[in-house]
């Protein structure tokens, strides 16, 4: 178990308590140990999850046509590379990717050779689409305990297990700013704020579509969500233990997308959409897509049929998984926000 190991010497090296965003840091992205940096399956039948572009091609066919005419696309966590692997072949533009991990780029290497230029960091100035599919849930997140006692921060002690101090810091000053009744536990994510506002500094000309799972933060910080999002998934199981198997499944928190727009209009950017998945592919034409397979032959449809009431089913991904669109003003109207914008509700 090298990543409880090395994760067990950081928490002694630091006298006994990491903050669980340091925790998930390492269970997840350390280079060598991390769930991502590593050689796991992850990804798929075979794995812990499958993604939207894993399903089939469906999604990439419809994303496309919101794409189409930005002469550039960013691809930020390509995962195994199958939505840049549709894109670059529907599309006619530059596809850059920016991935954290090193096994998985290699894996995009092999399979897109070189349709793609791999980037080690966001370029300051950029132009052009920027898409990040189940990104943001994998980043690390603050835990915060807003107790009887104050605003405490829940970290990990050397017995990998929950342990609380004073909330500090800018930590301290988002969490007083969240109207909830103690007790309540959930996340706040530090890092995807200055991630969104950080590309939204960056970007010249262009938009930004972030893709996941979440909620407005009124719908974050509910009452009835009181012990938050976090959740693990092992080969297609979810709990909630992100102590059970450090390094070898993945961690994730959903998204507070009322914070990531903030985050962009701080760095600059204008809000361009807002709305769940299922309204975003229709209104991107999804119907079209579908049409164009041969309902006749059942063997080719029937599989096409089910990755489209996976995508759009409110009991599947339809409702959870929202689409956020940030970016310059000259990008609007996005035809992904043409019925059904939520926007308001952020
Ligand atoms: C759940 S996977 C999703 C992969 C792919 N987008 C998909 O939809 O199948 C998360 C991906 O984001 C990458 N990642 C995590 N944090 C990142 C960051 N800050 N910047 C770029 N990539 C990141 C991971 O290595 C992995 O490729």
């Amino acid at each position: 178990m090298p990543a409880r190991r090395r994760i067990l010497d950081e928490i002694a090296a630091a006298g006994g308590w990491i903050s669980f965003a340091r925790y998930m840091q390492l269970a997840l992205h350390e280079p060598g140990i991390g769930y991502y940096a590593s050689g796991a399956r992850k990804f798929g039948a075979a794995g812990d999850f499958v993604t939207a572009p894993e399903l089939g091609s469906l999604f990439g066919r419809t994303l496309a046509r919101q794409l189409a005419g930005f002469e550039r696309i960013v691809e930020l966590g390509a995962g195994t590379g199958a939505l840049a692997d549709l894109l670059t072949r529907e599309l006619n533009c530059e596809y850059w990717v920016l991935e954290t991990s090193a096994e998985l780029r290699e894996r995009q290497r092999k399979r897109l050779g070189g349709r793609v230029r791999h980037i080690d960091r966001l370029p300051e100035r950029l132009r052009g689409a920027v898409i990040a599919n189940e990104v943001v849930d994998a980043m690390p997140v603050h835990l915060v305990h807003w107790s009887a006692h104050g605003i405490l921060e829940r970290g990990v002690d050397g017995a990998l297990a929950w342990s609380d101090r004073p909330a500090i810091g800018e930590l301290r000053a988002v969490a007083e700013r969240i109207a909830v009744a103690a007790p309540y536990v959930s996340e706040v994510g530090l890092l995807a704020r200055a991630w969104m506002r950080t590309l939204a500094q960056s970007l010249e000309r262009g938009a930004i579509f972030v893709i996941d799972y979440g909620f407005p933060a009124r719908e974050y910080y509910h009452p009835q969500r009181a012990s938050g999002t976090l959740m693990c998934h092992y080969q297609h199981r979810a709990h909630a233990d992100p102590f059970a198997r450090p390094g070898e499944e993945d961690i994730t928190a959903h998204v507070d997308f009322s914070a990531l727009a903030d985050a962009a209009r701080a760095g600059g950017a204008e809000l361009l959409g807002y709305t769940s998945q299922a309204q975003f592919l229709v209104n991107c034409g999804i119907t079209d897509v579908l049409a164009q397979a041969n309902a006749e032959n059942a063997l080719h449809y029937a599989p096409i049929a089910a990755e489209a009431q996976k995508l759009l089913s409110p009991a599947e991904m339809g409702e959870l998984f929202k689409v956020l669109a940030v970016g310059t003003a000259d990008c609007a109207p996005l035809i992904g926000f043409r019925d059904g914008d939520r926007s308001a509700s952020l």
